[in-house]
């Protein structure tokens, strides 16, 4: 089922998220839940999505790239399911690149994130993984990470002076 995605301006893209309780992760409601955030993502062509952005205030997120058409020329990254996801930032160095996101809709802006995190999180099944991200896959997982905690990319640029709307993006921006 597709899911009706906040925007900002709703509280629930503002509230940090609750930790999902382990026991509940294996039941049927919850991998419902999952499967439509899964679909909404894939509907609406995002990388990710956290729950917040379609109203559910917990700490569940969903990645994934294929071939994307908001953002051509990033990698694959297999379809990741973080729950409770817990990240620890690996290197001081900051990667400057643009960002967008479904809940701020037709803008995108230029967002400085860390290279390389290690990353600490549920897997759907309830199991605890531990990874290594980087290059864009760490850029999603710290977008998503940042809904989780009621922020927003907007508030992870150092000046405004790079937001752009699409077609301007398109126009202007675009290498
Ligand atoms: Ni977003």
């Amino acid at each position: 089922m597709i899911l009706k995605v906040s925007r900002l301006g709703h509280p629930v893209i503002r509230t940090p998220a609750q930790a999902v309780a382990k026991e509940t992760i294996a039941s049927p409601a919850m991998q419902r839940f999952i499967d439509d955030m899964i679909e909404t993502m894939h509907e609406y062509d995002g990388v990710g999505l956290a729950a917040p952005q379609v109203h559910v205030s917990q700490q569940i997120a969903v990645i994934e790239v294929t071939q994307n058409r908001r953002y051509p020329g990033e990698g694959p990254i297999p379809l990741t399911v973080l729950i409770n996801p817990k990240i620890h930032q690996l290197a001081k160095k900051q990667l400057v690149d643009w960002e967008g996101c479904l809940s701020v809709e037709g803008l995108r802006g230029q967002v400085p994130r860390a290279e390389a995190l290690d990353v600490e999180a549920y897997n759907r099944k309830g199991e605890k993984v531990r990874f290594h991200a980087q290059g864009f896959f760490a850029r999603v997982i710290q977008h998503e990470c940042d809904h989780l905690a009621g922020k927003v990319f907007l508030d992870r640029m150092p000046d405004l002076k790079t937001l752009t709307h699409l077609q301007e993006f398109a126009r202007y921006w675009h290498d």
